[in-house]
């Protein structure tokens, strides 16, 4: 079977998982500013329906799932065999309620701008995961709902991929302050972190770029721009092992059908097309950040320096690169041309770097479509089969409920042939307070 094809079959079977929910609904109203296409759309539905999902558990087995009515929560005790099933349905569809009853908190191991992220056990399965717990008073500080559509869509984005180059999503939990992202635990270091304390040999960079390059070949299929492609996205999921990197973070990352196209990223990884006002970029952006990456792992220095994040958005800006690569083979030097590209049409593509020279054939040949993940509760959980509710305190009867969904035309690409970046046009950049900006 062609790459294309499998990958193919996996959206399939993605977007079969999420068609028995239609009877789940919910009498909110929501829009998506940055919305995502029709099919995307069918995994919204999941997403509003408001009742959180409770798990109970004795001695670390399912006994009972929760549902808040008329607000009482209440119990429903079922077979532990049909319970996992329930769960294993539900899963990254729907949020979760009390998250300590599934998930037991360890150190943290990471933080973000909006985040921090902690090792967490399943109490169950006692597999580790990573908790990314962002914070509600951080979602909902502004007066719009823009955080927290941010939030949903990058849950429903990685809920699209499946990738061994991407970090895969495990559980949705929602508590009184936070809500959480489980995700498979990525127990390396990130990139930032390797590269500075170890001079990777080139070996190791063609490793790692393949990998990424295999990430993006599966994002652009999908149609989902990344948009903050920086070596503190990049993760290995084993300590020391550049060949299991993996990309994170989707905090900022958009479908292709998105009509607005916002400034956005880390000064210094953002590509030249960005910066012209409402430009139609595509997912070619994530070239040109995965170029920068590629210079800083070959250079151990910066693309475009500064003294703080004003400075190198500035010369990222203007284009004004450094240059401490002279003596690098033609190969690594043509290729960094293509990923550096200013002109996002000549710009190479993911799939025609992977074809590039500077990759030989043992790392180049397959496109890495994941196999099932060991990480996952739920694969530890059975198939899905009726339920038998043994025990229910009350009885709730059936609500017809309204959905109201988006669905947005989609976006037509028209980058015209002979561009090329004017970047007098730029006058307006904002900050959320970290060193990536979202205009
Ligand atoms: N699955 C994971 N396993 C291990 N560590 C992780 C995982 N996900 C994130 N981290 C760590 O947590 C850090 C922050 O996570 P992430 O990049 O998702 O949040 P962020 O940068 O705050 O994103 P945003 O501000 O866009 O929400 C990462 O740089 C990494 O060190
Ligand atoms: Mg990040």
């Amino acid at each position: 079977m062609s790459t294309q094809a499998f990958l193919k079959r996996q959206t399939v079977s993605s977007f079969d998982r999420g068609r028995s929910h239609t009877n789940i609904s919910s009498k909110k109203t929501f829009s998506l500013k940055e919305s995502v296409n029709f099919q995307q759309s069918k995994y919204i539905l999941d997403l509003l329906f408001q009742n959180l999902v409770f798990w109970k558990t004795e001695q670390n087995n399912l006994v009972a799932f929760g549902i808040k009515y008329n607000k009482t929560l209440k119990w429903f005790h079922a077979e532990k065999t049909d319970l996992e099933a329930l769960y294993r349905e539900l899963h990254t569809r729907i949020f979760f309620g009390n998250i300590s009853s599934i998930y037991e908190s360890q150190e943290v191991i990471g933080a973000g701008a909006s985040c921090k992220v902690y090792k967490v056990v399943n109490k169950i399965t006692r597999y580790e995961f990573a908790s990314k717990c962002i914070r509600k008073d951080y979602i909902f500080n502004k007066k719009n709902q823009e955080r927290y559509n941010r939030l949903i869509l990058e849950i429903e984005l990685m809920k699209l991929v499946d990738h061994n180059s991407i970090v895969k999503m495990v559980d949705l939990y929602e508590g009184e302050k936070s809500y959480y992202i489980i995700m498979e635990l990525l127990k390396g270091e990130t990139l930032y972190q390797f590269s500075k304390k170890t001079q990777l040999n080139l070996l190791q960079i063609k490793l790692i770029m393949s990998n990424c390059l295999k990430g993006l070949c599966y994002l652009n299929f999908h149609n989902i721009i990344h948009r903050d492609l920086k070596l503190e996205n990049l993760v290995l999921l084993e300590p020391n092992k550049v060949e299991t990197v993996k990309i994170i973070d989707f905090g900022l990352a958009i479908p292709l059908s998105t009509p607005q196209r916002q400034i956005c990223g880390t000064p210094g990884y953002i590509a030249p097309e960005m910066f012209i006002d409402k430009y139609p970029y595509t997912a070619k952006v994530d070239m040109f950040s995965l170029g920068v990456i590629f210079y800083r792992l070959l250079s151990r220095k910066s693309l475009f320096s500064g003294n703080n994040s004003d400075e190198i958005l500035e010369n990222n800006k203007k284009f004004r690169c450094n240059n401490h690569l002279k003596d690098c083979s033609n190969e690594i030097s043509d290729l960094l041309k293509q990923m550096l590209q200013k002109d996002p049409n000549k710009r190479i593509s993911p799939e025609q770097a992977l074809r590039h020279p500077f990759f030989d054939d043992t790392i180049s040949g397959d496109l890495g479509v994941a196999d099932e993940s060991p990480h996952e509760i739920v694969r530890a959980f059975p198939l899905i089969k009726p339920m038998q509710i043994t025990n229910s305190n009350e009885n709730i009867s059936d609500n017809k409920i309204q959905v109201i969904r988006g669905s947005q035309p989609s976006f037509e690409q028209s980058i015209g042939s002979n561009y090329s970046p004017s970047f007098d046009d730029i006058n307006k950049k904002s900050r959320n307070g970290s060193d990536h900006i979202i205009e």
